[in-house]
């Protein structure tokens, strides 16, 4: 796999220069409207993205979180699917590519890439961007509009990244079945909130009907063990925040956590996490607290003490999101 670092760092390079020229009041502007859209949550008749202003405040708002979240779905996925790599990748809602720069940070190599997204502008600005990504060079950006009509080619890898939110239901399943019809591998992000779960949840009982089985974020593939409106499953990547990014969303850290759900499911044989962390551990004196998800379909909260001496130590460097215990799956 790639070194993943220089790709943010790339897109990071690429995205500096995007509100040069734009006035600031515009650049504000179009960011508050994206705001308020965003919260409004009703799929629209129309592209969100309308012009320039919207999109570069998109890329510059969003595309750095977006890209941390695929970017983490797809190392999941990937654990799961040892020595597998993509030959070739559609992006669906792809707006600015933010998902084909984390393909690109999680296998090596250049595969032909397909963007499909119904706002022009959007496409055309993720084009610019993508010139700074040598793995991108031939990707095709190309107007398509999600709906019961979708059809989509025969490909290995198709990724739908924070688009289900923007759609209708009978869109959202159109989207899915046209996705399983056409890809040996399905991955899904969503906001990291009880609706954003509740469309992932959705998707995923779509992809394992027809036939798929789950890779991650969850150890097996029969229904999750949330019950639905007590808790929602999701994950958390940090994203580093340039100066422009800063100057966009205000605040002063240099960093924030964008919160996600996911599911990546695949017709591949995989190797699933034996257990995933599904919350932050707690690390208290001397034991380590780590509530997981189970391959027999349950939750549990799991107390590992200095007395499990490696598995201790290991249960310190646990994250929020990674399979329990950790090592290669394959192994
Ligand atoms: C929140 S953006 C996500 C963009 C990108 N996938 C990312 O992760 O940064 C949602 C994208 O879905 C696209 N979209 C929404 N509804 C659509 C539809 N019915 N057909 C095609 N594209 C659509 C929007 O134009 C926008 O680019």
């Amino acid at each position: 796999m790639n070194d993943p670092v220089p790709t943010a760092e790339n897109l990071r390079a690429a995205l500096s220069g995007l509100l040069d020229g734009l006035p600031p009041k515009q650049a504000a502007g179009a960011v508050e409207r994206l705001i308020a859209n965003y919260r409004g949550r009703t799929p629209t008749d129309a592209p969100i993205l309308r012009d320039r202003a919207d999109v570069a405040a998109y890329a510059a708002y969003r595309m750095p979180a977006t890209f941390e979240a695929v970017r983490a779905a797809l190392d999941a996925f990937a654990a799961a699917v040892p020595g597998w790599a993509p030959g070739s990748h559609v992006d669906v809602g792809g707006g600015t590519g933010a998902a084909t720069w984390a393909v690109s940070a999680t296998w090596d190599g250049t595969r032909p890439v397909t963007v499909l997204d119904w706002a022009e502008p959007a496409l055309a600005l993720g084009r610019e961007i993508a010139a700074a990504n040598p793995a991108l060079h031939g990707a095709r950006w190309q107007r398509a509009r999600i709906g019961a009509a979708l059809t989509l080619d025969a490909t290995d890898l198709v990724t739908v990244s924070y688009v289900l939110n923007e759609l209708a239901e009978p869109d959202r399943a159109a989207l899915v079945d046209a996705a399983a019809a056409a890809a040996q591998a399905v991955v899904i992000v969503e906001a990291g909130t009880p609706d954003g779960y509740a469309r992932v949840i959705e998707a995923r009982d779509r992809l394992v009907r027809a036939g798929f089985h789950v890779a991650a974020p969850c150890p097996h593939s029969a229904a999750c063990p949330i019950v639905p409106g007590t808790d929602w499953c999701h994950f958390s990547a940090r994203v580093s925040r340039s100066s422009l990014h800063r100057q966009v969303k205000g605040g002063s850290l240099p960093y924030e956590d964008e919160k996600f759900s996911y599911v990546a499911a695949t017709r591949l044989p995989v190797t699933p996490a034996p257990a995933r962390v599904v919350r932050r551990p707690q690390i208290r004196k001397g034991q380590v607290l780590l509530d997981l998800c189970e391959p027999d379909e349950q939750l549990r909260r799991t107390t590992v003490t200095k007395r499990h001496g490696d598995l201790y130590k290991a249960a310190r460097d646990a994250d929020w999101g990674d399979p329990w215990p950790p090592g290669d799956p394959a192994a």
